[in-house]
């Protein structure tokens, strides 16, 4: 066979030349990496994605001269059918499926429609997004309590959702941390100048907020590290949490508490949790040393002279929270507000609460490292599927979470590493 030469368009083309390459090449080569063929196939990876293009070459693993004839037909027909409908699947599309939020109200102003893809901007990223997860914070913006109401810029439509997990489709200006196919996981910040969410297709991020995905963990399981995570290794870190400490977390089975008892634990800490009885085996399964069941009395009667509090309950849990620290302690409340003078009146050091869409990156960097390193696990208590959002948080609305709870977008990549 001949070296095919001219540019090909399809994918029957580009295996066509791939191949060819590939008879060029010195027969004792002795795997596809040392190969044209390769350069070839790579020079598609901007179409198909590069991780896609791995697993199909790999799957084509030209590897010995004994068989070479026959694995070159099947090859040929492996690579022009899966470039063929890959090309098709994957290009970058103009529009997408998303769930756009329509207003404020119930659930039904959720809806799943089409929207455009956003383009990246300078030092952004465009994520084509396997899995999203979902927050409190997307049904508060959805009822439009307090101020946590859409920036009126971003109504009657906006897309919602600050975490996804996937691979980089495109990049920006200036973008050099990350190229295409990479997988990583992100927040979304939110923006009020364009819809610009989690709970779609594709996303935009700054590269200050996107993180290479652990290897040792799924893209639904990534994208479960995003803001609840990346905010859990925040608070532990603030309250200076160190080894041999009491530390009391409320909420402890929650999408916040439950990474915030790990990092808590990986710092040496004794960690006391709070939640109703049934999470006392999940409790124990993440290291809580002391699991207090606060549907059975109140849990400041049961726990005390703690050095550190981290309330991710709010409401009279953050206040009675307080009666369990020792003076000189820390106390940070993720989910009260306005709590800083009462708390510094009663003689604590109290960090603030934090912005979650504006953490420093260090804390991401962190996120993805213990993860990573298999010392965060994050438990996934429901999927759904981006159609049925809403639904994920009526789900969330509950307050009954255990880890956290995922939104699958792309069904055959979500649950893969
Ligand atoms: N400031 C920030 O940067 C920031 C960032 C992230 C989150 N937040 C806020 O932090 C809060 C927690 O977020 P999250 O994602 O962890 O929420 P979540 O996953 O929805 O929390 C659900 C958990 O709360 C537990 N819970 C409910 N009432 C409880 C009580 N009275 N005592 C002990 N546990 C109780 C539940 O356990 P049971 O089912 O056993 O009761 C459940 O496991 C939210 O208000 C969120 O908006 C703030």
């Amino acid at each position: 066979m001949r070296p095919v030469c001219a540019r090909a368009d399809s994918g029957m083309q580009v295996a066509r030349r791939a191949v060819s390459s590939f008879e060029c090449s010195a027969p004792n080569r002795p795997t596809y990496e040392h190969s044209a063929l390769r350069l070839h196939l790579h020079e598609q990876a901007s179409v198909i994605g590069s991780q896609q293009l791995e697993r199909l070459v790999r799957g084509a693993s030209v590897k010995t001269e004994s068989s070479r004839v026959l694995r070159h037909v099947n090859f040929v027909l492996f690579v022009g059918i899966a470039l063929n409908v890959s090309t098709a699947i994957a290009a970058t599309p103009r529009e997408q499926r998303a769930i756009v939020q329509h207003g404020i109200g119930g659930p039904e102003v959720l809806k799943f429609e089409t929207a455009g893809v956003p383009e990246p901007g300078k030092n952004e990223v465009l994520i084509r997004v396997y899995a999203a997860a979902i927050n409190p914070v997307d049904y508060k913006r959805r009822i439009g309590t307090g101020d946590y109401a859409p920036e009126p810029a971003a109504l009657p439509t906006a897309i919602p959702g600050g975490d996804v997990a996937g691979v980089i489709e495109k990049v920006g200006g200036d973008v050099t941390a990350f190229r295409v196919g990479d997988p990583v996981f992100a927040v979304i910040p939110r923006d009020p100048k364009r819809l610009n969410g989690g709970y779609a297709q594709f996303a935009v991020a700054t590269t200050e907020t996107v993180v290479a995905k652990p290897r040792n963990v799924t893209f639904a399981e990534a994208a479960g590290l995003g803001v609840a995570a990346v905010t859990a290794v925040r608070i532990v870190s603030v309250t200076k949490v160190a080894k041999g400490q009491r530390v009391l977390v409320t909420g402890a089975a929650g999408g916040v508490g439950s990474i915030a008892v790990q990092v808590a634990k990986e710092r040496g800490a004794f960690v006391i949790g709070t939640a109703s009885g049934r999470r006392a085996e999940y409790l124990r399964s993440i290291g809580v040393d002391q699991f207090v069941d606060y549907t059975k009395g109140n849990f400041e009667d049961q726990i005390k002279d703690v050095d550190v509090v981290i309330d991710t309950v709010g409401e009279d849990t953050a206040t009675r929270a307080f009666k369990t620290l020792k003076k000189g302690g820390h106390y940070i409340s993720v989910a009260a507000r306005g709590l800083e003078r009462q708390c510094e009146a009663a003689g604590f050091k109290c960090p603030g609460r934090g912005n979650a869409q504006a953490l420093p990156r260090e804390f991401y960097d962190e996120t993805g490292r213990l993860a990573g390193s298999g010392k965060l696990s994050l438990y996934i208590d429901k999927s759904f599927p981006l159609a049925q959002a809403a639904d994920a948080q009526v789900y969330s609305e509950q307050g009954r979470t255990q880890g956290k709870i995922s939104l699958v977008v792309d069904a055959e990549n979500a649950n893969r590493k």
